[in-house]
């Protein structure tokens, strides 16, 4: 529609020869290149307001072109292959992306540095999304006031990074197996208790509460069994869970501002580290009545999650993983977020393999002992964020909400064990 009205304008300029010959073509340059840069503005709004796109392979053939671009380049300037395919969370801390990093040494977003003709474009784009949408009536997130790292008590087995909050080393290629009983009952008692911590925070939601809250309590229980929050100063995070709302895709900071409404949701991230074993769980809680495509949002999510852990056993290929969660999402119209992944977990917080959640052709095979996360992002809208300056609150760029679940997974002679599986939700659904 821009495009068409700037096109108009110069042909009624020409017509009435109100300039030398030369100026038309000038001006006709002149509002090519403005109607360019004011159809990526138009792609962009329509991205962030349209029904449309539900995820990014989805947008105009323009779109597309530009995203292959950036994909080409982010290809070519200095990460592997392989570092960029193990995802922009933990995988990239080559000496590139480490230049390239952003935050505290937190999160690395390979994706960030973009050069030339394509930075311009998303330049553009980005200011469109600085403007913070409404979504469902509801005010936007806004970043609150961080309090200081909570006390953990001596005696309890911290892991490496607490004192330090240095991000630990990431390799892709290095898996977690647990071989011995001993390790075994290890993970087993991480996922339980990380289990009840999230049903302890699910009971606790609800209009009113802080996300403040949910952190005390969340490190009260998870030290008074014996544990070390895990998220507490990993990478320099600040508080002792992952709290996020509505539009927050992941690592939402707990602060006192953060006040549940009626009708938002919140992924609660919970990890606990007992006895040298880390449990990881999330899952979005409804607060009250949800809209229905919100409801929607959140049992697809939860679906999407479960059908990924069902094909999983000894010899599933990785990848399978993601083409469950993708084909469930499309036939939902929902988007997949492919920023971050799934990791495997145990004595190391974060480790290979890389579990994307789209459709992707990674390589690698599940095999026994294997200790993993599945923790897959869905979207209403953009499954593009925008990183906070905290450099750990994600947000979707067009503000529409975004549901996560996680569940720390074991794979067995015959199939899978879910190492986190909630007591309260089973009695839930027992009672229905
Ligand atoms: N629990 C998150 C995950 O699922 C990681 C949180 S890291 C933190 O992998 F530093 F943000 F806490
Ligand atoms: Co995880
Ligand atoms: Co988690």
């Amino acid at each position: 529609m821009v495009l068409m009205t700037v096109a108009r304008d110069v042909t009624v300029m020409m017509s009435r020869r109100v300039m030398p010959p030369v100026r038309p073509i000038a001006v006709a340059v002149i509002a090519v290149v403005i109607a360019v840069v004011a159809a990526r503005v138009h792609v962009a709004r329509g991205h962030r307001d349209a029904k449309a796109p539900k995820s990014d392979a989805r947008i105009t053939s323009r779109r597309i072109r530009v995203l292959m671009f950036t994909t080409a380049m982010k290809r070519t300037t200095a990460m592997s292959s392989r570092a960029y395919h193990a995802s922009t969370r933990y995988a990239a801390r080559t000496p590139a992306a480490m230049r390239r990093g952003r935050g505290r040494g937190g999160v690395v977003d390979v994706r960030a540095k973009k050069k030339g003709f394509a930075e311009f474009l998303n330049v553009s784009i980005d200011r469109e999304r600085a403007r913070a949408s409404w979504y469902n009536d509801r005010e936007p997130l806004k970043p609150g006031v961080v309090s200081p790292m909570r006390a953990v008590p001596a005696g309890i087995l911290r892991p490496p990074y607490a004192d330090s909050g240095h991000l630990p080393e990431y390799d892709d290629r290095k898996v977690q197996v647990q071989t011995t009983a001993e390790d075994i009952e290890g993970m087993r008692a991480a996922g339980a208790l990380a289990a009840r911590v999230l049903d302890m925070a699910e009971q606790m939601c609800a209009p009113g509460v802080s996300t403040e809250d949910i952190d005390k309590a969340v490190h009260e229980m998870t030290v008074e069994a014996g544990a070390y929050p895990s998220p507490l100063n990993y990478g320099g995070f600040p508080k002792s869970v992952c709290t996020s709302l509505n539009e927050c895709i992941c690592h939402g900071i707990p602060t006192v501002e953060t006040v549940l409404q009626e009708g938002d949701i919140i992924n609660v991230d919970v990890t606990v580290y007992l006895n040298g074993y880390h449990g990881d769980t999330s899952r979005t809680i409804m607060i009250g009545t949800v809209t229905d495509e919100v409801r929607h949002l959140v049992e697809t999510t939860e679906k999407a999650l479960q059908a990924a852990i069902d094909v999983c056993k000894p010899g599933t290929a990785v990848r399978k993983i993601g083409a469950t969660i993708h084909g469930i999402a499309d036939a939902a119209n929902l988007g997949v977020v492919d920023k971050f992944v799934g990791h495997g977990v145990g004595k190391e917080f974060h480790s290979g393999p890389t579990v994307r959640h789209h459709r992707n052709n990674d390589p690698g095979t599940l095999r026994v002992g294997q200790t993993f996360t599945i923790e897959p992002m869905l979207t209403i809208g953009t499954t593009r964020d925008k990183m906070w300056k905290d450099g750990w609150t994600s947000c979707t760029a067009d503000g529409k909400w975004t549901a996560q679940c996680e569940h720390t997974l074991l794979i067995t002679e015959d199939g899978v064990d879910i190492l986190t599986a909630s007591p309260y939700r089973a009695s839930l659904s027992a009672n229905k």
